[in-house]
Formats: structure tokens, sequence, C-alpha cells
């Protein structure tokens, strides 16, 4: 079944039973429906990338060169960034760390989620040893080149691509439905993520998936999340003297973590709406004065010449992106008025985008109404028109 992701015509399906034909006969677990998954052995590894504190305010000026973010993460400590260091820790708290993790989060061949008692269940999110281990298999044959074992973006192609994919280790993502959920997805979102891909960037739509994969793929992200999330808050407090001092007890700490960080991705899945309100040619020119305006909400100071020009930003894995060239009408964390209302209302936090909270529900939605309309000329009014693309007919 998750053999035909990638091969959509006749005549490459024929060529790959072919070469499947061939690999069965030199391996008989080569190709086809046997998904053979992790060896039973493979432990994950301890972390030992920088843990990114806080990236320096200063504006970056370009990405990280192809292969080089763990050095570029480590280079901001020279323009103010904090950076904590997991190679510097002693053996002793590194080797009980990793056992506790092991003991709640098992192995990859093996996953477990162990709760704390009191935790309370989020619906639809099934943790079964089996579907984890499920899970675990679909993602080793679909994502594990980019998005790494541990969830750490440090798949043999991860640091080679621009945006880095996700690093699911900080527990923060970018389309997210409810800020209540401190950067956590909701599992639909996540689904969708998964089924419909990102456009205009390297992660690819999965959308010959069952839904039955879907899930399970969406509860080992959910488990690899929680699992990098509790090395990184442990890491953290052990490696970061200043904030959060020393660690007394670490598994309990690790257990009083996971319970905590389980309650934002609970939190992240209570319904948050948004009132989309409807568009009008008044509201797209209230839009563009709000995007504009000195007074404004101002968009423009990152989204120079509406996204033309080259300006980047740090996101909080310290990796640099881009600001979005919002003539292109590429949008990656929802195309459709809901989720756009969100992105602007919220923010894009982990990406450096501020929320805005002060704005009204119209000056949203006129936002909205205008960046919507900004890459389809003919949608403009024809004053705007004329403003931004100047020449245009
Ligand atoms: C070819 C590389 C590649 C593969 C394969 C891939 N991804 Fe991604 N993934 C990315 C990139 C790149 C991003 C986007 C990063 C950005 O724009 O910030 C991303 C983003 C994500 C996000 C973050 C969404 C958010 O809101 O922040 C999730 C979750 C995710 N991928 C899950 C998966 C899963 C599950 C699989 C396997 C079914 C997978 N990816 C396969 C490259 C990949
Ligand atoms: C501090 C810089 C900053 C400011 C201010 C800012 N943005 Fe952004 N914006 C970004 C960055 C960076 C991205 C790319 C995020 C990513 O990695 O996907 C982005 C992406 C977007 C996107 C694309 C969302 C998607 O789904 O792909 C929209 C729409 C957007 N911004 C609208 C706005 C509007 C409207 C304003 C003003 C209210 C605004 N931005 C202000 C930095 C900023």
């Amino acid at each position: 079944m998750t053999g035909r992701i990638s091969f959509r015509t006749g005549a490459a399906t024929t060529r790959t039973t072919g070469v499947c034909l061939a690999l069965f006969l030199l391996m008989p677990t080569g190709c086809g429906s046997s998904n053979p998954g992790y060896e039973a052995t493979l432990r994950y590894p301890a972390r030992t990338q920088p843990l990114v504190l806080m990236v320096p305010t200063v504006v970056p000026t370009a990405p990280a060169a192809p292969g080089q973010l763990d050095a570029a993460i480590l280079a901001l400590r020279e323009s103010g960034g904090r950076i904590a260091n997991p190679k510097s820790l002693p053996e002793n708290p590194r080797t009980e760390l990793q056992a506790i993790i092991e003991t709640l989060f098992g192995t990859p061949a093996a996953p477990t989620v162990n709760l704390p008692a009191e935790s309370a269940p989020i619906p639809g999110l099934d943790l079964s040893a089996e579907k984890l281990a499920a899970g675990s298999r679909l993602y080793k044959r679909l994502c594990v080149q980019c998005h790494g074992l541990a969830g750490d973006a440090r798949g043999p192609t991860g640091p080679f691509l621009y945006p880095y994919p996700r690093d699911f280790r900080q527990g923060v993502f970018k389309a997210i439905q409810n800020p209540a959920g401190q950067g956590k997805l909701a599992l639909p979102d996540l689904g969708q993520l998964i089924r419909h891909g990102v456009p205009g960037t390297s992660m690819p739509a999965f959308d010959q998936l069952t839904d039955t994969d879907v899930q399970n793929l969406t509860g080992y992200t959910v488990h690899l999340s929680l699992r990098g999330e509790v090395e990184f808050r442990l890491l953290k407090a052990l490696l970061d003297d200043g904030e959060d001092g020393g660690v007394d007890d670490i598994p309990a700490e690790a257990r009083r973590q996971t319970a905590r960080i389980w309650e934002q991705w609970r939190l992240a899945q209570e319904p948050s709406s948004v009132p989309v309100l409807p568009d009008s040619d008044e509201a797209i020119t209230r839009g563009f004065t709000l995007f504009t305006a000195q007074s404004g909400a101002g968009c423009l100071s990152c989204h120079e010449d509406f996204g033309r020009k080259d300006v980047y930003r740090y996101d909080v894995w310290g990796g640099v992106n881009r600001v979005r060239d919002l003539t292109k009408g590429e949008f990656r964390w929802g195309a459709d008025p809901e989720s756009l209302t969100r992105r602007i209302r919220h923010g894009i936090l982990a990406a450096g985008m501020p929320a805005n909270p002060n704005l009204t529900d119209e000056q949203v939605r006129d936002l909205r109404a205008f960046v919507q309309a900004l890459p389809y000329p003919p949608r403009l009014p024809p004053d705007l028109r004329a403003k931004i693309y100047p020449g245009s007919p």
C-alpha cells in the first residue's frame, strides 16, 4: 500500500515492480508490503546538538551555508544568542537522563509514551505500543531522511535543505490553531500537513496514505516531539544554571515535564475559533493601508516591498528564514481564509513573526483580505494595483 506513494504512472509502477522483483530475488525484504522498521537494538541517540535558548536580537543577513546549521548555531553566541552545548554535560547526569528518557519513551523499534497516571487523555490520539510501532515503521520509510531518527531534523538530507525540516524536539510548530497549546499542533492539522506537505519547501505531500497510516504517523510525530522536548527541557535545566537552577531528581523532573508538555498538547486540541469576516474592495484597501502605513500593523518592517525584498529572520531553532514574498501567493500554513486569519492574529512565533492581539477582528479581516488578493493584480482595486505592480495593465 505505501509503496504507491511516489509512483503515480503505470509505466513507473511497472519499472518499479521490475526493480522490486530483482531486489526480492536478492533479499526477500527489499520491497513491497513488508516494512521491516528499525533494528530492535537501536537506541535513540542522546542529544548532542546545541540548544538554542535565545536567538540574537540583531537581524540576520543570510541563512547558514548548506550542512552548516550546528556550526552556525554555536556561532550565534558571538552575535548575542544564548546557546547551551549538551557536549559539556558530565557523564553522570547524562547517563541518568538517557535512562529515564528510554524508560518513558522506549526505542525506535518499540516506542512508548509512559504518561503520569493523572494525565488526561487526548481524544483521537492512540499511543498504544502497536500504533506507535506502526507509525515508527512508516516514519523510517517516509520521514527519517529529512526529520532524523529522533525527530531532530538531522536526517542525512536534512541539513542540506532550505528551509530546514522541522526539528520536533523543541515542541514548537508553525501551523498552530490554538496559542494556548504553546506552539503545539492540533492533530487534524498535523494530519493535513502529512497529506498535503508544505508548499514551497521540500516537504512532500503524502496524499496516498490511508487514514490509518496518517493517524499512526501523527501519533509517532507527537511521540518524537514529546520525547525530544522532555530531553530539551532537562538538558536546559542541567546546563543553564541561571534560570532553572540544577535538577536534584532527574527521573522525577522528567516525569513532571512529560505531564506538563502533554497538557500543552491537550490544550492545542481545544477548538479556538477566529471569526472569518466577508471580503470587499473596501476591506482590501483598508488592509493595504494597515499593511503599509507607519502607524499601521508593522507588516512592512519585515515584508519589505510586500516581501519581494530579501529580508531574513531567526527562527526559534536558530535557523534563518527568508521573510515570505507575499506577492507569490505561497501560503505554507494553510491558504484558506481561516488559516490566514489565524496566522495574522496569532503570528508565526516560531519564525519570528509577531502576533497581533491588539487589532480588531475587522482589522485582521482587512489585512487577510489584502494579503489574499495581493498575489493577483486583477483582484486589487486599480489604484492599489498601480502602486504595487507599477506597469501592470
Ligand atoms: C524531503 C524532506 C522531508 C520529508 C521526507 C518530510 N518532511 Fe516534514 N518538513 C520538511 C520541511 C522542509 C518542512 C518545513 C520547514 C519550514 O518551512 O519551516 C517540514 C515540516 C514538517 C512539519 C512541521 C509543520 C509545522 O507546522 O511547523 C511536520 C510536523 C512534518 N514536517 C512532518 C513530517 C512527517 C510526519 C513526514 C513523513 C511522513 C515528513 N515530514 C517528511 C521536510 C521533509
Ligand atoms: C518581524 C517580522 C515580521 C513581521 C512584522 C510580519 N511578518 Fe509575516 N512573516 C514573517 C516571516 C519570517 C514569515 C515566514 C514564516 C515561515 O517560516 O513560514 C512570514 C510569513 C507570513 C505569511 C505567510 C503565512 C503562510 O501560511 O505561509 C503571511 C500571510 C504574513 N507573513 C503576513 C503578515 C502580515 C499581514 C503582517 C503584519 C500584520 C506580518 N506578516 C508581519 C515575518 C514577519
